[in-house]
Parts: C-alpha cells; sequence; structure tokens
C-alpha cells in the first residue's frame, strides 16, 4: 500500500491558460464546451460551464501558468500546508480569484505554480443560455518537462501526489528502464495530474471527463457542427483505461474529451507499463512527447 498524504482528498478545479487574444479565446471556449464568459478584472475572463471552469487570461499562447486543485475544507487544507512546509515546500501566495481566502501555491521544477485552496460560493454556479450544456468535468491536467525526473520527485515527495501508473523506455536490455511518463492523483481517479518527459517543457493538454460513450459520441457530434476536428482517436489509454479524443483550440491548447477512466483504491500502486505505445492508445496510434531534441 502506498502512504496516502493530507492532500486526499483533492480535484482539479480549474486552470488558468494565457492567450495574446484572452477574450476571443474564451468566447471560443463559450461555443465550443459550452461556457457563459465573465471578465476578471485586467485581460483576463473566466469561462465556466457545468463542472467546468478556465481562467483565460494574456500572455503568450499555449501558456499555463497554474493549476489550481480544490481540498475539502479549511481543515485539510492546514493539515496539507504544514505537510508541503514539512516536506521541504515554500507556500507563496495564491494567484486565483476562485478559491475563499487562505488557499496557497508553490512553484514547481518548470517555473509553474501549482495552487491548493477550497472552493469559494461561485463554484455551485452553473452556466445559462450556453449553446450545449452536456455534462463535462474538468477532470485532469498533463504538463510536458524537460525537467523530468525533477517534476516528477516534486510533486509525489513535496506535493504528497501517489503515483498511479509509469511508462518506461526499453534499458537495452529488454526490461523497463528510465520513467518516461508518470500519472498522479489525489483521489480515487486515476490521475488528476500527469507529466511527460519531452525535449522542452510546455502545456500538454487538459481533459473533461463525460459520463459515458454516449456522451463522447454527443461532443464529437457537437464540435462537428463547428467544424473543429479531431486530431487524435477516438481511442483508449492503456494507462487509465480512458475513451478518449482530442481536438485544439484556436491557440493550440489540446483538449480531451475522456469517459471511463478507472479509478485506483486509496493507496492501491498502479501499473508500469512499457514504452511501446500501448499505454496510450490500446486502439491505434500514439502520441509520443518523448524524442530528441
Ligand atoms: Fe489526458
Amino acid at each position: 500500500m502506498l502512504e496516502v498524504s493530507p492532500l486526499w482528498p483533492a480535484d482539479l478545479d480549474h486552470l488558468r491558460i494565457d492567450s495574446p487574444a484572452p477574450q476571443a479565446l474564451a468566447e471560443f471556449y463559450a461555443g465550443a464546451l459550452g461556457m457563459s464568459v465573465s471578465p476578471l478584472g485586467g485581460d483576463a475572463y473566466l469561462a465556466e460551464g457545468r463542472q467546468r471552469r478556465l481562467v483565460i487570461g494574456g500572455g503568450e499562447a499555449r501558456g499555463h501558468p497554474w493549476s489550481a486543485f480544490a481540498l475539502e475544507d479549511d481543515a485539510q487544507l492546514e493539515r496539507y500546508r504544514r505537510f508541503v512546509i514539512a516536506q521541504g515546500g515554500a507556500p507563496l501566495p495564491s494567484p486565483t480569484p476562485l478559491f475563499a481566502q487562505g488557499g496557497f501555491s508553490v512553484r514547481d521544477p518548470d517555473g509553474r505554480l501549482a495552487v491548493f485552496g477550497v472552493r469559494g460560493a461561485s463554484a455551485a454556479r452553473l452556466a445559462s443560455g450556453t449553446a450545449v450544456d452536456f455534462p463535462a468535468r474538468l477532470q485532469h491536467v498533463v504538463v510536458a518537462s524537460r525537467r523530468f525526473p525533477e517534476m516528477m520527485a516534486y510533486y509525489r515527495d513535496v506535493l504528497g501526489f501517489l503515483i498511479s501508473d509509469t511508462v518506461h523506455v526499453d534499458d537495452g536490455k529488454g526490461r523497463l528502464g528510465e520513467v518516461n511518463v508518470c500519472f498522479l492523483r489525489g483521489n480515487f481517479e486515476h490521475h488528476s495530474f500527469a507529466i511527460f518527459r519531452a525535449p522542452s517543457s510546455a502545456s500538454d493538454h487538459f481533459a473533461l471527463e463525460v459520463p459515458g460513450w454516449d456522451d463522447v459520441r454527443r461532443w464529437a457530434d457537437h464540435f462537428a457542427t463547428l467544424d473543429i476536428g479531431i486530431w487524435w482517436g477516438p481511442g483508449r489509454h492503456g494507462a487509465g483505461n480512458n475513451l478518449f479524443f482530442m481536438i485544439k483550440d484556436p491557440d493550440g491548447n489540446n483538449i480531451e474529451i475522456s469517459a471511463e477512466l478507472e479509478t485506483l483504491p486509496k493507496g492501491k500502486p498502479g501499473r508500469r507499463w512499457p514504452a511501446d505505445g500501448k499505454a496510450l492508445n490500446l486502439w491505434g496510434p500514439v502520441w509520443v512527447r518523448d524524442t530528441a531534441p
């Protein structure tokens, strides 16, 4: 059994993505993902739909300055803050306006902030009058990193995420060698965060979990009405066992629609996969990130 840290249970609640044209990108999300858009001040906008919300701000295209994870209450947040400090983390102020007072952040080895807090009253608000209101819950976010070992160690040891599955390159002798993909979780769901080894650090994708296969089809049909094509999938990931497909927003951010993501009991170790592609797609082609620079 893996020991569970005070992070458990935590859910991905929202993230910030940057764009040279944040209002236009927010309007894309309004139509594509059924979100209503409201200004947050400055050049930032909140795009919010049923169980999904994003902060979209001004900056370089595909910028992803922080991800925000929600804990259950103030008592858990305080226990977790003490844990992070004891593990060598250095809490910083929370950058998000969407959590209640008392949240904090930490800077990971790639320079991105991981934010922790308790949901404020606005989290219960549902979108209204949007083009689509199909269920889709923001569930996981993934980054690519050129500091892969440091990132994996930081999220596991300092932040207390549990490692679910790992993917391993061949060690040259036909056995599992170094890890190049790591899936991490803060609750029963297989992963709420994942890291891919890559030549450069960047945003990778975020995913919306839908109730089932019918909803995967419903979202694909909806995207078709907007001429938004699927660029990867449909398929089934080996690690996590979830059905998926991916589209891109106008800035090139990758959005995944996912269903049937597996759950792992508290403390249960995950699996170790060879880097032969099956971990990423049991049905067909693979999106490879770990290539030579
Ligand atoms: Fe994913």
